[in-house]
């Protein structure tokens, strides 16, 4: 019996790796389900019927199988933000980039393809706007046998920093893609793990709670998966520990509030040091300066001390900056440094061979609607997506002519200039990139249309930032500056309004990657472009084929 017992196990055990290729697999179905917040009911998409979306749990260098079913009414994409997919950017997910969308009653079998990443990512729609409620998080542990480069947290809790919308999502998507921005649409919430918090109308007894035992310390995985906003966050009367970022490791720094851009993480030691009471967590956004209309709103979540005590009255609420205080967000990014040791060396690419200056102007064509760009060109979207046009080459799809710098430079910080400065060129044209290929390129915020920051996210790399700074990039005195010894490893990096930022990577993943502010507003008027990275010569640095089942265009 026992005999018959093991090889029964054995060969179950063998049926599963055969069939499952040994990798775990998850079902995300995609569909609308209602949900009530701030005292009304409507139909959200979601994955599996969860708002946010399922976390999913993997150790650092694993390989999941993600079957994703659409049974909503829109064409939709998925994208594992942050992981590289090394030679395999057949899952990747931006819609018209690396798939066409996966319709209505279609499914897909993507492969998520984890290698260096450790810490938080996370996952989303990547197509039209709806990601607003298709998200989740990505926990990476450390390999099996390793552990953090911090005392192990006692537990571990994702923080998703959400909006809530009171229009459907798609008819404001429709009226953005028509019309520009002639209407200011805001959201009406901020959203801690779903909850806009008791702050807000008809949302007390759902307020996302932490309870903590005192003495010990909690990770928090924050996730900022909101639309077009970057947010302050901190919890009232404890300063957190920043120990990681976009999936990798950080030299700790104590903070009593961080920024967190819109597609960013930020990994945080909160330590139950304070005597038992309720305290908020809030957040509020940072809106480029306070200009123009935004949501002014805190979203909060209540941390409970365990213990027999009578708290506060009302928990007590946290110093968050005002919502104008560009310092503030530009001293943090500047505070986020590599661990740079043996177990987490860097390798900041130091001889530059392509140079980019990405100047981003924010333009209206004409009086009708909001364009945005990258030197000067509006990226619109192709009829079919860009790696399979690049795969099989198939012509006429995309150009290869975006320009390695601004077409004309100017003082890019000015509050004067023509009118026709606003008006860009509209096309579909990409860089291509030799295979290994050192790449330094410098974001340069403008003041165009009243400018605005922009959080830039590129896809199927991490990217070592080596400089800031507020006003022009100057090629001469900046570089002089740059951090290379500890320079933090990111994949999306905050511009201010008329500010710079510098970053490098190595083209050593062969594919099609997206490089797009990770507002969506501005996503969609075009502030977009895409890096064709080309085959090596050995055979493990070219693409890897496609998997059959790839959405039909
Ligand atoms: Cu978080 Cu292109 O996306
Ligand atoms: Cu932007």
């Amino acid at each position: 019996m026992k005999v018959f017992t093991s090889k029964l196990l054995g060969f179950l055990v063998f049926f599963f790796f055969y069939h499952c290729q040994a990798f775990p697999h998850y079902k995300f179905v995609v569909k609308e389900v209602p949900y009530t917040r701030l005292c009304n009911t409507k139909n959200i998409l979601t994955v599996n019927g969860q708002f946010p979306g399922p976390a999913l749990y993997v150790n650092k260098g694993d390989t999941i199988v993600v079957d994703v079913y659409n049974r909503g009414k829109y064409n939709i994409t998925i994208h594992w933000h942050g992981v590289l997919q090394p030679r395999y950017p057949w899952s990747d997910g931006p819609e018209y980039i690396t798939q066409c969308a996966i319709q209505p009653g279609a499914k897909f079998r993507q492969k998520i393809i984890f290698t260096t990443e450790e810490g938080t990512l996370w996952w989303h729609a990547h197509s039209t706007w709806l990601r607003a409620t298709v998200h989740g998080a990505l926990i990476i542990y450390p390999k099996m046998g390793t552990s953090y480069p911090f005392p192990k947290p006692d537990a571990e809790i994702p923080i998703i920093l959400g909006d809530w919308w009171k229009e459907d999502i798609m008819e404001l998507y429709q009226i953005l893609e028509r019309d520009g921005d002639a209407i200011q649409h805001n959201s009406e919430a901020f959203l801690i793990n779903g909850q806009p918090g008791d702050l807000y109308p008809c949302s007390k007894p759902e307020t996302f709670r932490l309870k903590v035992n005192r003495g010990l310390t909690y990770l928090l995985r924050i996730v900022n998966s909101i639309l077009v906003d970057s947010l302050f966050f901190s919890v009232a009367n404890h300063t957190v520990t920043v120990v990681g970022s976009d999936g990798s490791y950080l030299k700790p720094f104590k903070r009593s509030f961080i920024f967190i851009p819109a597609g960013q993480t930020v990994d945080v030691l909160l330590e139950a040091n304070q005597s038992p009471n309720h305290y908020y967590m809030a957040a509020s956004v940072y809106s480029t300066g306070g200009i123009g209309v935004f949501n002014n709103s805190t979203t909060t979540a209540i941390i409970e001390y365990n213990g027999n005590y009578t708290p506060s009255s009302r928990p007590v609420l946290p110093y968050l900056p005002s919502h104008s205080d560009t310092a503030a967000g530009l001293n943090f990014t500047a505070s986020l440094r590599s661990l740079a040791d043996k177990e987490h060396p860097v390798d900041v690419p130091m001889e530059i061979n392509t140079h980019f200056l990405y100047k981003k102007i924010f333009c209206a064509d004409g009086k009708t609607r909001t364009l945005a760009s990258v030197n000067n060109i509006s990226f619109l979207n192709p009829s079919i997506d860009i790696l399979q046009a690049y795969y099989c080459c198939i012509q006429g799809v995309y150009g290869t002519n975006f320009p390695d710098f601004p077409l004309f430079v100017f003082d890019f910080t000015t509050e004067v200039y023509p009118m026709d400065w606003e008006i860009p060129n509209v096309g579909t044209e990409v860089k291509m990139l030799d295979y290994n290929s050192t790449v330094e390129l410098v974001f340069q915020g403008t003041n165009l249309l009243k400018g605005s920051d922009h959080p830039m996210h590129l896809h199927g790399y991490l990217f070592y930032v080596v400089g800031l700074g507020m006003g022009n990039f100057d090629k001469d005195k900046d570089p002089l500056m740059y951090n290379l010894l500890d320079p933090p490893l990111q994949n999306t990096i905050h511009i201010p309004k008329k500010g710079w930022v510098a970053i490098r990577f190595k083209a050593k993943n062969p594919g099609v990657w997206y490089m797009h502010c990770h507002f969506d507003k501005h996503m969609v008027w075009g502030m977009d472009t895409v890096f064709i990275v080309k085959d090596g010569e050995s055979p493990e640095a070219k693409m890897l084929p496609p998997p059959p089942d790839m959405p039909p265009c």
